[in-house]
């Protein structure tokens, strides 16, 4: 079909290479159009729209940097691919920053710029597709066992659902406990790769010696204690998806190595000279902020573009506390079916039928503490405190605030300015008001051991004022 061919501006100053590129870029569907100088370049793009340009960074007169500027200013859909040098890979990853969807370095093999192209069209695709999807699917409240209500959880459903089907790398950013592991196993459980393994390495746990084989895996000798030959982590999940979790933790070495895994999918055991080719998708996980790692010189900024192919970022708790009560309920049903469970086995019989059917609630006051709270540790510290919940409140079916730990009770939160609570079928404005007034005062005087005077310049208000509100709080 003469109009799927994607339509490509191919701009290079090596003849014969160009050449060549071209008439195997044309033997892949594409509509080659071919420029020997950044000038012939930018008169080609002033008078076709194509879809992708790819440029050679050094040229004679204008060069790549300019081609590409020139190419997204007039389409900023447009894909741009850089070619470049072995010694100019800063200025590609500079083109990259301005816009360009990727970059091979020479000498690079076809097949490197051909998958540097399909994961380029695929990212445009997701991006009009994810637009789409937006638009026409009636939103879900959950995926995979994840769960979330707010506008951060129901986007990341959505691109879930696009990006699981493909193979492209993705890069997990969060805080700890948002649930990065988590959000990797649903992708792999909806990826054609769902029969095969889904390999888990923990990058951080791990001490730099043994990563690399682990990774990789060793022959017999490879090093003192490899007694034997083992597979690594790569190729136990050939077919498969790797999770490569703290991948900010990595070595510049092993950064080195991984960047190649990337780039070409193969790789030598440790000790070993035999090359290994694999079929992995690789999801990468990190806590931490990769983009200032890489700007302090920490982490491989082209790994860190290999990696990024598609970023999914996960926000901390405290930014979507809307998701808590819909937490709270899953946590619960999982928590009391264990427990349901768990009272069963003992004598072999099973849990009695109204124990999974009572239904468990939270108090209005445990679920403000909830709410109130800012969860440094994020999910993972929301379940356990479920858990505990559960497991302290004995007979009853309510859990109540005092079935919480101690750090969630802190009496300054729950009226703390920022996160103000309103609850979703309303509240008493008066009475929330007189509450917060209350305790603003007592506070004050506690401060200042009652003297009224000096509790009320701290609260900014003339001591006539506090005496009068003093009383009509009292009168209430
Ligand atoms: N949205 C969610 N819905 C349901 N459960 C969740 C959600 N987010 C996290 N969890 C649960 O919270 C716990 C922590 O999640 P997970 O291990 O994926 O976090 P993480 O981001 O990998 O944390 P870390 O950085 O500490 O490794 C898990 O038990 C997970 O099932
Ligand atoms: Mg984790």
């Amino acid at each position: 079909m003469p109009e799927n061919r994607k339509h490509l501006l191919l701009v290079e100053d090596e003849a014969p290479l160009r050449e060549a590129l071209a008439e195997r870029l044309a033997g892949h569907g594409f509509e080659v159009e071919q420029a020997d100088t950044g000038e012939r370049a930018i008169d080609q793009l002033a008078e076709f729209a194509f879809d992708i340009v790819i440029t050679d960074l050094r040229l004679p007169g204008i060069d790549g940097t300019r081609v590409l500027e020139t190419a997204l200013s007039r389409y900023p859909d447009i894909i741009g691919i850089i070619v470049t040098g072995y010694g100019t890979v800063k200025d590609a990853v500079e083109a990259i920053k301005r816009g360009a969807s990727d970059f091979v370095t020479k000498p690079f093999q076809f097949d490197e710029l051909l998958h540097a192209l399909s994961s380029a069209l695929e990212r445009r695709r997701l991006k009009s597709e994810n637009a789409y999807l937006r638009s026409q699917l009636e939103e879900r409240y959950s995926f995979e066992g994840i769960v979330g209500r707010s506008r951060a959880m129901r986007d990341l459903f959505q691109l879930l659902e696009t990006v699981a089907g493909t193979a492209s790398t993705i890069l997990i950013t969060g805080e700890t406990g948002t649930g990065k592991e988590l959000v990797a196993r649903a992708i792999h459980q909806n990826s054609p790769r769902r029969a095969q393994r889904f390999v888990a390495l923990n990058c951080g746990a791990i001490p730099e010696t043994l990563l690399e084989a682990e990774l990789f895996g060793h022959v017999r000798g490879a090093f003192t204690g490899a007694i034997g030959t083992r597979q690594g982590r790569l190729e136990q999940a050939h077919r498969g998806t790797l999770f490569l979790d703290e991948v900010g933790t990595m070595s510049p070495g092993l950064q080195m190595k991984l960047l190649r895994v990337l780039q070409e999918r193969e790789f030598e055991r440790v000790g070993d000279s035999h090359t290994i080719k694999v079929d992995v998708r690789v999801i990468a996980a990190t806590h931490s902020d990769l983009t200032r790692m890489v700007a302090a010189g920490e982490f491989r900024e082209d790994l860190f573009y290999r990696l990024n192919v598609i970023p999914i970022q996960i926000p901390p708790l405290r930014e979507r506390k809307e998701d808590i009560p819909l937490l709270v309920q899953h946590f619960l049903e999982k928590f009391c079916d264990a427990d349901a469970q768990a009272a069963g086995r003992p004598n072999g019989q099973e849990a009695p039928r109204h124990a999974g059917l009572a239904p468990m609630t939270v108090s209005q006051q445990a679920m403000r503490c909830l709410m109130a709270y800012a969860w440094p540790g994020n999910v993972r510290q929301l379940e356990n405190a479920i858990e505990r919940a559960v497991a302290l409140r004995g007979g009853r079916t309510q859990i109540e605030a005092a079935d919480l730990p101690p750090e969630m009770l802190d009496p300054s939160e729950p009226t703390g300015g920022p996160d103000l609570i309103f609850p979703d079928d309303g509240i008493d404005f008066e009475r929330y008001v007189s509450k917060i007034e209350r305790e603003l005062i007592a506070r004050s005087l506690e401060r200042t051991g009652g003297n009224k005077g000096q509790a009320a310049r701290l609260l900014n208000l003339k001591r006539t004022t506090l005496v009068e509100k003093i009383k009509r709080l009292e009168g209430r």
